[in-house]
């Protein structure tokens, strides 16, 4: 069998997803924070925020290619900095960035850079932790996505999760619904308001592309040799076109375009930003060494994670239907993971690409 790739001894599968687990409840109060501790007119421009993203991903994604890839060379002894091995490593480098499939890879961009976009929209008008809970439908979504392109087979266990699942997040919702939907968000930070119906929204339609590009994603990288690096730096590359798109819309203020984009950037827009590259970077591992499905798992851990601490720093009511939906949508996870007897999780799918 080939080494599982570790770290310390400890697979990179459990690391990454842990990590990732840790990292989600961070976005999420993170963003949430960044967005209604201040008045929306002083608020940072989310389109930039994920420009920003993407820039940053995709650099660090070229650099750890850049130092992984084998210039085919026999002298590999500390000879890092050898300038004609420096070329070679940049003449492969661009070889495989440019490959002849390299196109595949703008479907999930576009899909991710409007995900990203989204979350912002469904950060500013939801808690966090009911965002977090509605945004868990993905695991139905990315399921729906599976089926259909991946041809992936569920059990009847696993459909009566994603059953759950769904009327979980239903009985989430009824809280948020039925309550001021334009509370602000504590005490403490009263600038902005909130709009319910808006985040469940942009939820929604999150969840759709978040099943799409990643199943998509997962379809790309598993079915050919190239290296997940190299795949990432291409996501990145054909994600900033249509990163650009809403800016070039929404921003026309007249002290330059650069200027106003940066306006509001503060230290809390920066930390958003920098779990957000995070994510990106851990996610792409995690669908790598594991899949999408056990990502889901990952992420309804962190439910629990952002729900206390939501409790204590947003002044977050706690209702009884609120830990009913959650309770059903942790149970529904931890359904929809039980390993099946009757069948394997088979790729048959791959090929349709
Ligand atoms: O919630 P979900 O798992 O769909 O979020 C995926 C996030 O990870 C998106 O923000 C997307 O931009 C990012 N991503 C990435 N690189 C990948 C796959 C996803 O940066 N290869």
């Amino acid at each position: 069998a080939p080494p599982v790739p570790s770290l310390r001894g400890v697979p990179l599968k459990y690391i990454s997803l842990v990590t990732l687990a840790v990292q989600n409840s961070l976005l999420t109060i993170i963003m949430h924070y960044s967005r209604v501790s201040i008045p929306p007119s002083q608020s940072y421009s989310a389109p930039a925020a994920v420009l920003l993203n993407e820039l940053l991903k995709g650099s660090i994604s070229l650099a750890i290619a850049f130092v992984q890839i084998d210039p085919y060379t026999a002298d590999t002894a500390g000879r890092f900095w050898n300038p004609s091995k420096i070329l070679l490593r940049m003449r492969r480098l661009g070889r495989e960035v440019f490959s002849s499939d390299c196109w595949k890879l703008s479907i999930p961009a576009i899909l991710y850079v409007i995900q990203n976009n989204l979350q912002y929209v469904a950060a500013t008008n939801l808690e966090a932790a009911t965002f977090q809970v509605s945004y868990q439908m993905k695991i139905l979504t990315t399921a729906a996505f599976s089926v259909l392109l991946l041809r992936k087979q569920l059990s009847a266990s696993q459909w009566v999760a994603l059953f759950f699942l769904a009327i979980g997040v239903g009985v989430v919702q009824i809280q948020t619904g039925a309550g001021d939907s334009a509370r602000t968000a504590s005490l403490l930070f009263q600038g902005a308001s909130m709009n319910a119906l808006k985040g469940f929204l942009a939820v929604v339609a999150a969840c759709f592309t978040s099943g799409l590009a990643g199943v998509y994603f997962e379809m790309v990288l598993k079915n050919s040799q190239s290296d997940l690096w190299i795949r990432n730096v291409q996501l990145s590359a054909f994600s900033l076109l249509p990163a650009l798109i809403p800016i070039l819309i929404t921003e026309h203020s007249q002290s330059g375009l650069f200027q106003s984009l940066f306006q509001n950037f503060g230290a809390w827009a920066w930390a958003t930003v920098a779990i957000q590259v995070l994510g990106g970077l851990l996610t792409a591992m995690v669908i790598k060494y594991s899949d999408n499905i056990l990502k889901g798992f990952a992420t309804s851990l962190s439910i629990v994670i952002s729900f206390l601490v939501s409790m204590a720093l947003f002044d977050f009511q706690i209702t009884f239907t609120f830990i009913l939906g959650s309770v059903i949508v942790l149970i529904a996870t931890w359904l929809y993971n039980q390993p099946s007897r009757t069948q394997s999780s088979s790729r048959v799918g791959y090929s349709i690409l």
